[in-house]
């Protein structure tokens, strides 16, 4: 059964980060790079004929965002995983400060993708869904441990200090 994996993550977050490290083979579909929703559909469109593995490597903050997406998966047979790329305010804000020309984007534009971010729960129809953290060396992979929000950041204390749920 091939899979979508579909990202959420704030800019700077390390979401093409991880699909480069993580699902090599994986047909990247991303919106800054197709430039329009019809080229974004028409590269879809493409994988599920082919029935390859792909990733949505957008921000995709809300549950309606995501819904699109899931919809279409399942309607062409794809198993659905979702990353949630830990999003803490301060730290992807520095990281976009040490980008280079066009890459670094406004403090404020960052801002508003965490103002609008919510949490990713199964109740969306994920058939598996992780929560990814930047580490030292790497990143790590964790199992999305509960359905909820409110639970999940909990578990996440230090995602959920940092205030990056306003
Ligand atoms: N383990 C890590 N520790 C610290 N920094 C890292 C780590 N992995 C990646 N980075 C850096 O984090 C930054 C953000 O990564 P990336 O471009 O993948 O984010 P993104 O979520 O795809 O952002 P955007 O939404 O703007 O496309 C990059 O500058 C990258 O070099
Ligand atoms: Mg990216």
């Amino acid at each position: 059964m091939p899979t979508m994996a579909i990202m959420t993550g704030i800019q700077a977050s390390g979401k093409s980060t991880f699909c480069q490290n993580n699902l090599p083979g994986y047909v990247r579909i991303n919106l800054d790079t197709l430039h329009t929703r019809n080229k974004e559909n028409m590269a879809m469109d493409e994988a599920f004929q082919a029935k390859k593995d792909m990733v949505i490597d957008n921000t995709n903050p809300t549950a309606a965002e995501r819904k699109k997406y899931i919809v279409k998966a399942k309607e062409h047979g794809y198993r659905v995983i979702g990353y949630f790329m830990q999003s803490r305010l301060q730290e992807c804000t520095a990281r976009n400060e040490l980008r280079e020309g066009k890459a670094k984007i406004p403090a404020k534009a960052i801002a508003a993708t965490s103002n609008k971010l919510e949490l990713p729960s199964y109740e969306e129809g994920f058939d598996a869904l992780y929560f990814v953290s930047m580490t030292k060396t790497g990143m790590a992979v964790e199992a999305w441990q509960v359905s909820t929000g409110t639970n999940h950041a909990a578990h996440n204390a230090d995602f959920c200090l940092d205030g990056i749920l306003g």
